[in-house]
């Protein structure tokens, strides 16, 4: 079976315009955790499906994975990501809007082409095109967070629902139907992907404070910076003394202020509030929940149980 990455090659070898291919390369040549198409093969050995087949979703998911990181790097005015310089950055704005738009595309082909049963490669496709519009609900909502007043916990879960934990569910159930199992298997896993999808933006906003620039990859702050409003902050905002909220929500207000005195005032509160150690717990909350799907599954290959117990603790602890 050829590799993922020669796969991507395939995909923007020798075509042009180069300044729409070689962001394409640049970006899909990167790697990362390539954590989405790990997905999908893991669910299609567990519902005994063929893995050669699976490769399309794998590859269409991880594209449509990274078409969604080059325009989220311009929406966050982020500079790096996986230790590079984004693609706005590299280039252009309009460089890395276009390159997006066009690995959107082709993640939609390739899923078309996924060479199985029509109606599976359908199904597919729209599972595609359902999370890639869920997606960009849950952006619109997390760009809309910047500036409103009163943002809860709630809302907040239902934004990282759609931005993030529905892409992980998404690969998780393509995984299901190409191995064509049953319904309530494909609902299961589904349900397991949203609880891990949850822990994993719970996890990534504690390392946009926490994390270790040299692994994580990302500009250390950038949460702060831009008044998202993670997890972090709210459960900061609802534990907070009525001195510490107001120091808060003045720190929020604005972006004009100095960097590092920003982030050093919130992680100072954040400290005072014991929020680190509240976000690791609601992470390891979600895990268990995913631990409890798992043992909903229906007559699926047991030997592949512990990769998703693994998987599971290896994606609450991880640190890039
Ligand atoms: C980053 O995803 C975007 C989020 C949903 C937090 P990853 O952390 O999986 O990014 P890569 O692909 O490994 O770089
Ligand atoms: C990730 O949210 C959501 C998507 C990319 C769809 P973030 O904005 O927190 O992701 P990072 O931290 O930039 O990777
Ligand atoms: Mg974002
Ligand atoms: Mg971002
Ligand atoms: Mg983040």
């Amino acid at each position: 079976m050829e590799s993922l990455s020669e796969f991507f090659q395939k995909i923007t070898a020798n075509r042009e315009p180069s300044n729409l291919y070689t962001p394409i390369d640049y970006t899909m040549s990167q790697g990362g955790k390539r954590l989405r198409p790990r997905l999908v093969l893991m669910s299609t050995e567990l519902f005994g499906g063929n893995t050669e087949l699976a490769m399309y979703p794998a590859a269409a998911f991880e594209m449509l994975h990274n078409f969604t990181l080059i325009h989220d790097d311009i929406m966050d005015n982020a500079p790096i990501r996986r230790g590079k310089p984004t693609v706005y950055q590299q280039w252009n704005s309009n460089i890395a809007i276009l390159s997006g738009d066009a690995l959107a595309a082709i993640a939609l082909q390739i899923m078309l082409n996924t060479p199985t049963r029509p109606e599976i490669a359908l199904e597919l496709s729209k599972l595609l095109a359902q999370t890639s519009v869920e997606v960009c609900e849950g952006q619109q909502k997390d760009l809309d967070f910047e500036t409103a007043d009163a943002v809860n916990i709630d809302e907040y879960l239902q934004m990282i629902h759609l931005k993030t934990a529905v892409m992980l569910a998404g690969c998780l159930k393509a995984g299901a139907i190409i191995s064509d199992t049953s319904r309530h298997n494909q609902e299961t896993i589904y349900r397991l992907g949203v609880h891990i999808g949850l822990a994993f933006q719970l996890k990534d906003d504690l390392l946009d404070v926490y994390g270790d620039p040299s692994s994580f990859g990302k500009k250390i702050g950038g949460d702060i910076r831009e008044n998202k409003k993670t997890y972090l902050y709210l459960r900061a905002l609802e534990e907070a003394t009525p001195t510490l909220r107001t120091e808060l929500l003045h720190y929020f207000s604005s972006t004009q202020f100095d960097d590092t005195e920003k982030f050093n005032a919130v992680k100072n509160i954040y400290e005072k509030l014991s929020i680190r150690e509240k976000t690791a717990a609601a992470i390891d909350e979600y895990a268990r929940l995913a631990y409890e799907d798992l043992e909903q599954l229906q007559e699926v290959s047991e030997n592949k149980i512990p990769d998703f117990k693994n998987l599971i603790v290896e994606l609450s602890q991880r640190n890039k």
